[in-house]
């Protein structure tokens, strides 16, 4: 049988070093600091910017395989979540690793509730912001004030106390997103009603107005849960890696998620869909889409809500946004966003350019017009996705908490600056030149 290693050759010695290949197609990074010139050399390092080709974790939560276009949550397929489950279960698959039983389930969502009120003060705090804050904003701030209201939050190698923040704020963010909206509306924000479901509840908090009882549409209620299945957990993305990174100081996990929730605020990350609507609406009409396509193959665009840096293949999670759409246009009227998208992806598709470059829809290409169908305003897009994976980051900080090979991220650099400089009186220096990595030349 062959040997599960790799023989390097260290050409600068003509050494030979033998590295253990674990689980199936891993080397650990730090066997190659053994590789040496002299007794006090560093060793060698690996150089990953952007971490494209680096396991920072081993991970029990989500699995894809980017090639076959698969996404599974604790070995549970999206396809089947998203057709058979809720997001409340979703959650606590994901937060315990298993789906609950009905007693398990009924406690939990108990649970969940018992916290969907936030203290007077933070809506107090919420109404200090402008009346035109981003809900984004507003959401990274509150989430991170939470940690003041629950200091004991602190004690994170306390499992019960672990249980009971991890409950508070799958139970709260949803209020304090829909609190965020109704700040930009200028309305009266509408506290939980814990009769409802979860998603449910959130669409009252949003969208109630004058009615005694506000019933949510149930095909809206059931669209924006699948939504929310499919937002839960997406493996080592920018803000998982940022809760994990945060996280790994030992700070409160509320610090941490308002951390996680500010990478999600970026438009690489939360914020695409919200450029594919804006893609959309410039391209205008299908019969433009061609001169788009054209203006996209050489360079000067980007077909926004295409492409992924782990799926090669159609994203599975828009598939099944893509038949939601539908389901909610039923409801709401069709949104004519959606003939330019289907024309893109006609078109996209059958094209070498993309076919070539393993190119596809990903969740963000159907989710925006959804989401505009319903009724969100695009500064709502990245909150409606935070609320459902703040399930996935705090699975993945308690898994990172409880992982003994985990210690406080610390990535090592390639120091390529100055070398050892003495200090001059100002008379003497020279008059200082712009420099590359200078953030301006004005001061
Ligand atoms: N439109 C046109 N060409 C594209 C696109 C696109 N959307 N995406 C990639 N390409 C081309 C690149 O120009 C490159 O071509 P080249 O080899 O001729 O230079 C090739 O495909 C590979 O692209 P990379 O940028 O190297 O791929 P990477 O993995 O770094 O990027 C990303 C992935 C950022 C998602 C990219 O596909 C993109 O910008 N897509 C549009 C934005 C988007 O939809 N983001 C949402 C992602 S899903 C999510 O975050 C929830």
């Amino acid at each position: 049988m062959a040997k599960e290693t790799l023989s390097i050759t260290d050409n600068r010695t003509g050494k030979q070093y033998e590295i253990p290949i674990e689980e199936g197609g891993v080397i650990r990074a730090a066997a190659l600091r053994d590789i040496k010139t002299s007794a006090d050399d560093f060793g060698l390092m690996s150089y990953d910017p952007a971490f494209t080709n680096t396991a920072s974790c081993r991970s029990r939560i989500t699995f894809i395989d980017g090639d076959k276009g698969i996404l599974r949550y604790r070995g549970y397929p999206i396809e089947e979540l998203a057709e058979k489950s809720n997001y409340l279960e979703v959650a606590y698959l994901i937060v315990k690793g298993e789906l609950p039983d009905r007693k398990h389930y009924a406690a939990w969502e108990s649970n969940i509730k018992t916290h969907t009120m936030i203290h007077e003060n933070v809506k107090k705090f919420m109404e200090g912001f402008r009346y035109d804050a981003h809900p984004m904003g507003m959401l990274v701030s509150t989430i991170g004030a939470l940690s003041t209201f629950y200091p004991e939050a602190a004690q994170i190698h306390d499992l019960e106390s672990r249980r009971l923040q991890t409950r508070r704020l799958i139970g709260k963010v949803p209020t304090l997103a829909a609190f965020a909206y109704r700040h930009t509306r200028g309305l009266p924000y509408v506290y939980p009603d814990n009769s409802l479901s979860y998603t449910g509840n959130f669409l009252s908090m949003l969208f109630r107005m004058t009615e005694r009882e506000y019933k949510p549409n149930p095909t809206l209620e059931r669209a924006l849960d699948v939504l929310f299945i499919l937002h839960a957990d997406h493996e080592q993305n920018c803000s998982a890696n940022a809760m994990r990174s945060v996280g790994s100081s030992q700070v409160d996990p509320y610090s941490a998620v308002a951390a996680a929730t500010a990478a999600l605020y970026g438009p690489l990350h939360g914020g695409a869909n919200e450029a594919v609507i804006r893609m959309l609406v410039e391209i205008g009409s299908p019969k433009n889409v061609p001169e788009f396509i054209k203006g996209v193959k050489e360079g000067k665009r980007r077909l926004m809500g295409f492409g992924h840096r782990v799926y090669k293949n159609y994203d599975p999670r828009a598939k099944i946004v893509k038949k939601i759409a539908y389901e909610v246009f039923e409801v709401t009227g069709r949104n004519p966003l959606i003939d330019i998208s289907l024309e893109l992806e006609k078109i996209a598709l059958e094209d070498d350019y993309f076919v070539s470059r393993k190119l596809y829809p990903n969740v963000d290409f159907y989710t925006g017009v959804t989401y505009q169908a319903m009724g969100f305003p695009m500064q709502m897009f990245p909150v409606l996705f935070a609320i459902p994976r703040t399930s996935g980051w705090m699975a993945q900080w308690a898994e990172m908490v409880r992982d003994p090979e985990q210690k406080i991220a610390r990535p090592r650099q390639v120091y390529i600056g100055e070398q050892t400089r003495h200090w001059t009186p100002i008379e003497h220096r020279p008059e200082p030149t712009m420099r590359e990595d200078a953030v301006s030349d004005q001061i």
